[in-house]
């Protein structure tokens, strides 16, 4: 299989922390410390067009200074950062997914140009006025500010909204008097064409030899579908014959699109009680120390009520307090949070556990019976791969060890990273039959028929060594072998500064020094033979082979 060689060794890519790493080891929810920016290039590669609903709470650049966060940069400043990650964030995106950016009148109006840029104007949904404050400010000299804007773009134009069961304010008109067995009913829905249709334009017979006119722009339905509809009853004649009326019973109604006013603090939650939320989840924390702007839990359960079912991915890239991944978790959908400041230590992950362990006791907990369980895994941004010395040549990263190395080749090579618990040589697949393997070892003809030995029907390796025997070349057919560039051997292994090798003329092959530092290697670590000995003996204790 001939695969192609990429050049770019700037790729990011993220580490696990399993100190941090909390609940199910097989959960797939991420909780990433780091720039944005970065963490969705990282991203990129495993999750584009994955994400089903993208909700920002990006700071709002209001000129203030908070406990955990500037939020004050220079108009086209803020523009320029939000642009470069709305950019990022539209890679990520599904088809049928949505984008839901909270702002206030500092920016939001910017920020709908650029998102028209980068999404598309036709996929525009709507700006959604959010009641984000239960009290007025009396002393303000204008206006009292009492809302946010929520910003909503789909990635395609035909994208459609969950609907709503109705609230119990919303179905008070719906009523029984007369006992019907279908339960309650409302007979004011329209029975008249929203719009002018001349072939809805038609009188209507009744009964009683007389005729009723049209409304100005028509009936709602044509005459066929009219007549089957007053055969099964929902729609009827009045006493005296002068109109029809429309029936809908409330157990047929399949919920109410959303509307883009959510003025109900009782159903969205406002900033005041979200703060005061801080409080019984830090008790030992003082006012200071809460964090100072986070969302409601149930404004988020409401946008993942309208956009998302369970198991769909919802990612944050300003998570701040973690108010987002909290929902998503209770709600039973899969999330990505990544937090920048040093409160993704202090108050997202603390917080994010309590959720699994169900100790919060706020927010939407008993509104969506939440029990508690899952887990989630705590990330950082590995350091880049090449950076600049003082000269201001790029030289490999010296905290680059041979394990990083390893998760960097995957990346490189476009695997996921994924050490196998016992075979040494699946370090990470692209797909379920294709494994890379990645060592700093000289590879022996011994060393490659031993992995090859292991190897099931079907499956196919890419090996990245230092340097191999030249009989290791071609021999089998589903194995490939790379080289690693020496560039990145050399600073890896050694720690030496290798200044001669410029990412920009990064030597052919051909051009690769013969091993002179072969022993240092073999000295270092184990030896690929060792290793698949070593794994064989493993194996063998595991569980009995089909001839033991
Ligand atoms: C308004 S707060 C979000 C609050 C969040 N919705 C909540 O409910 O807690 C904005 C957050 O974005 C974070 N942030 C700002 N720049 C960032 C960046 N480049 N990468 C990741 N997070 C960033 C800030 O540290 C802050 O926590």
């Amino acid at each position: 299989m001939e695969r192609e060689r990429s050049q770019n060794w700037n790729l990011a890519y993220l580490l696990e922390n399993p100190e941090y790493s909390y609940g199910d080891p097989n959960s797939q929810n991420m909780l990433i410390h780091g720039d944005n920016l970065l963490a969705l290039k990282a991203l990129e590669q495993d999750y584009a067009g994955k994400v089903k609903c993208i909700y920002i709470d990006p700071p709002y650049n209001t000129g203030n200074a908070f406990e955990h966060y500037d939020d004050g940069v220079e108009h086209s400043l803020w523009l320029s950062l939000m642009s470069s990650r709305l950019r990022q964030l539209h890679k990520l995106l599904s088809n049928d997914g949505t984008i839901w950016i909270t702002l206030d009148d500092n920016e939001v109006h910017y920020c709908k140009v650029l998102c028209d840029e980068i999404f598309g104007r036709q996929n525009f949904v709507q700006g959604i006025i959010w009641k984000s404050s239960d009290n007025s400010n009396n002393d303000a000299k204008q206006f009292s500010i009492d809302h946010n804007t929520i910003l909503v773009y789909s990635k395609t134009s035909n994208w459609l909204s969950k609907r709503l069961l109705p609230k119990e304010s919303q179905s008070k008109h719906f009523k029984n008097p007369n006992n019907d067995p279908r339960g309650p009913w409302f007979d004011g829905n329209p029975i008249s064409s929203p719009a002018y249709r001349e072939n809805l334009v038609f009188e209507i017979e009744t009964p009683i030899g007389t005729n009723i006119k049209s409304p100005k722009n028509g009936w709602r339905w044509s005459r066929e579908t009219l007549k089957e509809k007053m055969d099964s009853g929902e729609i009827y004649f009045n006493k005296d014959y002068t109109n029809i009326k429309r029936r809908t019973y409330l157990a047929d109604s399949k919920g109410l699109p959303p509307s883009s006013l959510w003025d109900d603090i009782e159903e969205t939650g406002h900033n005041r009680q979200a703060k005061y939320e801080q409080k019984k989840l830090f008790p030992k924390m003082s006012k200071e120390e809460w964090f100072g702007t986070p969302k409601p839990e149930k404004l988020i359960k409401k946008i993942l009520l309208v956009a998302t079912d369970e198991g769909d991915l919802v990612l944050d890239s300003f998570l701040g307090s973690g108010t987002t991944s909290t929902v998503a978790h209770k709600m039973n959908r899969k999330w990505i949070g990544v937090e920048l400041g040093s409160h993704c230590i202090t108050h997202t992950l603390p917080r994010l556990k309590m959720v699994v362990d169900n100790s919060d006791n706020i927010g939407i907990s008993e509104e969506v019976n939440w029990q508690g369980g899952g887990g989630f895994k705590f990330y950082t941004l590995a350091p880049s791969l090449l950076k600049k010395d003082k000269f201001g040549n790029e030289i490999i990263n010296p905290s680059y060890n041979a394990d990083m190395l390893a998760a960097a080749m995957a990346k490189q090579e476009g695997f996921k990273y994924l050490p196998h618990g016992s075979t040494y040589w699946k370090q990470g697949q692209s797909t379920e039959q294709d494994f890379i393997f990645t060592t700093t070892q000289f590879l022996t003809v011994e060393a490659l028929d031993s992995v090859k030995d292991e190897m099931q029907l079907g499956e196919t390796l890419l090996i990245c060594c230092k340097s191999f025997q030249k009989e290791c070349k071609g021999k089998f057919g589903n194995i490939t072998i790379k080289k690693i560039p020496l560039m990145l051997l050399g600073r890896c292994e050694y720690g030496k500064e290798d200044y001669s090798l410029n990412i920009i003329n990064m030597p052919s092959e051909a051009e690769f020094p013969e091993l002179e530092n072969e022993q240092d290697f073999m000295d270092d670590k184990m030896s690929v033979q060792e290793l698949a000995e070593k794994s064989k003996k493993q194996k063998k204790n595991e569980q009995p082979g089909l001839f033991d």
